[in-house]
C-alpha cells in the first residue's frame, strides 16, 4: 500500500468516517439491529449469514422470513426434519449449506444449550461456519473484533490500497489491510458498513466516489481508476456438460425421486436424469423402458464449476403398470411444494410450458 497514502490518514480516520456514514445510512435489512441499537439476535445472524455466502440480499429476505417463521430457534430448527429444511431452501441452491445448516442447529443444542459459542475460534468448529462467517457472527452478534472479509470488502479494500496484485493471490494483503483499518469497537457495525459500501457506492462496475465517505483516503479514487480493482487473474472457462431429465407423468402427477445422499444437490427431490456429472456428460440411458419422446426444449443451468444443458424426455406411464423405481408421484397442482432444486423446477416448467404432452 502506498507510504503517502498511510502518512496522510490513520487508519482510525477510514473507520471514523464509515460509522459515521453508516449510523446515517445503514440499510434495514430483516436480520439487522440498527446501528448503535445492540447487537442482532445470533440466530438471525448465524442463519443470514449462511444464507448470504455467494447469495444476494434480494434473494436471501423472502428465505430467511420463511425460516425464522417456522423454525424461529435453534432448537425449532434441529428439531425439524430434514426433508422439510432442504425443501424450504429449494431455490437457493448450495444444497451443502442446508445439510450444513441443520448439523450446524444440532450441534449448537447438543452442546451449547442452543446458543452460539462467542468466539471465532469456536465458531469455527461448527458444521458451515468458515473464516468469513466466524468473523460476521463474532462481530455482529457478539461485538468482538474481528476481521470481516467478503467479496464486497475485498473490493472495497483493494481499492482503497491500489492492491495490483490479483485476486486470489492479494486475499493475505487484503485481510493486512482490513486488519489495519478495523476499529477495536463496533467492528460488527464497520464489518456491515463496509459491505453497504461494496454493495452500493463502492459498486463493481460504477463506482460513486463522489458518495463516498471514504474517498478521501482511496487510492483508487486519486488515481482516477476505481473499476479496474480488485485486479484478478483471468478464469478458465466453464465446462459444457450435457445431460437429460425423465418426465413420467400418469393421472395429473409425475414421478419425483429423491437424489444420492453424495454429490451434487444431495438429498434434494429431482427429477430421474441419465447421470450427468460435474465431469461427464449424461449417457442419455432412460431410468426406466417406456415409450419416451423428446420435447424440442432445452433448459440450461449454470452450477459453481460447470454449466449444464438439458434436454427433457417425457412418457405417460400406464394406470395398471408397477411404478418404476424408487419415488414418490407428486401432483402437479402442487408441485411448487415439492422442494425442486431450481436446475429442475425450470425443466418442471419447460414441460408444462410445452402443453400437449404424451
Ligand atoms: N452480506 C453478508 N452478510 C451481510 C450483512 N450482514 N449485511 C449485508 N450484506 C451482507
Amino acid at each position: 500500500m502506498p507510504a503517502v497514502q498511510q502518512a496522510f490518514y490513520k487508519s482510525g480516520d477510514i473507520a471514523q468516517a464509515l460509522l459515521t456514514h453508516y449510523n446515517a445510512h445503514a440499510r434495514t435489512l430483516p436480520w439487522r439491529t440498527p446501528p448503535g441499537q445492540g447487537f442482532a439476535n445470533p440466530y438471525h445472524v448465524w442463519l443470514s449469514e449462511i444464507m448470504l455466502q455467494q447469495t444476494t440480499v434480494a434473494a436471501v429476505g423472502s428465505y430467511f422470513q420463511k425460516f425464522t417463521q417456522t423454525w424461529p430457534d435453534f432448537e425449532a430448527l434441529a428439531a425439524a426434519q430434514d426433508a422439510d429444511v432442504m425443501a424450504a431452501w429449494a431455490g437457493l441452491g448450495y444444497y451443502a449449506r442446508a445439510r450444513n445448516l441443520l448439523k450446524c442447529a444440532r450441534v449448537v443444542v447438543a452442546e451449547y444449550a442452543g446458543r452460539l459459542p462467542q468466539t471465532e475460534a469456536a465458531l469455527l468448529k461448527l458444521p458451515g461456519i468458515g473464516p468469513y462467517t466466524a468473523a460476521a457472527i463474532a462481530a455482529i452478534a457478539f461485538g468482538q473484533r474481528a476481521v470481516v472479509v467478503d467479496a464486497n470488502v475485498e473490493r472495497v479494500v483493494s481499492r482503497l490500497f491500489a492492491v495490483s496484485t490479483p485476486l486470489p493471490q492479494s486475499k493475505p494483503l487484503i485481510r493486512a489491510a482490513t486488519d489495519g483499518i478495523t476499529p477495536d469497537t463496533h467492528s460488527g457495525d464497520f464489518a456491515q458498513a463496509m459491505m453497504d459500501l461494496g454493495a452500493g457506492i463502492c459498486s463493481v462496475r460504477a463506482p460513486s466516489c463522489l458518495l463516498c465517505p471514504v474517498a478521501f483516503a482511496c487510492d483508487a479514487t486519486r488515481l482516477g481508476n476505481p473499476e479496474v480493482y480488485p485486479a484478478k487473474t483471468p478464469k478458465a472457462a466453464k465446462p459444457q456438460r450435457t445431460g437429460r431429465a425423465y418426465w413420467i407423468e400418469r393421472d395429473g402427477h409425475v414421478w419425483l425421486v429423491r437424489r444420492d445422499d453424495k454429490g451434487l444437490l444431495a438429498g434434494m427431490r429431482a427429477l430421474p436424469d441419465d447421470q450427468w456429472t460435474a465431469r461427464l456428460d449424461g449417457d442419455a440411458i432412460p431410468p426406466v423402458p417406456a415409450n419416451w419422446q423428446k420435447l424440442p426444449v432445452n433448459v440450461s443451468h449454470v452450477f459453481t464449476h460447470f454449466s449444464l444443458l438439458l434436454d427433457i424426455a417425457v412418457t405417460s406411464w400406464p394406470m395398471d403398470a408397477d411404478d418404476p423405481g424408487d419415488g414418490v408421484w407428486w401432483p402437479l397442482k402442487s408441485l411448487d411444494k415439492a422442494g425442486l432444486p431450481t436446475l429442475f423446477r425450470k425443466a418442471a416448467e419447460a414441460v408444462l410450458n410445452a402443453g400437449e404432452r404424451v
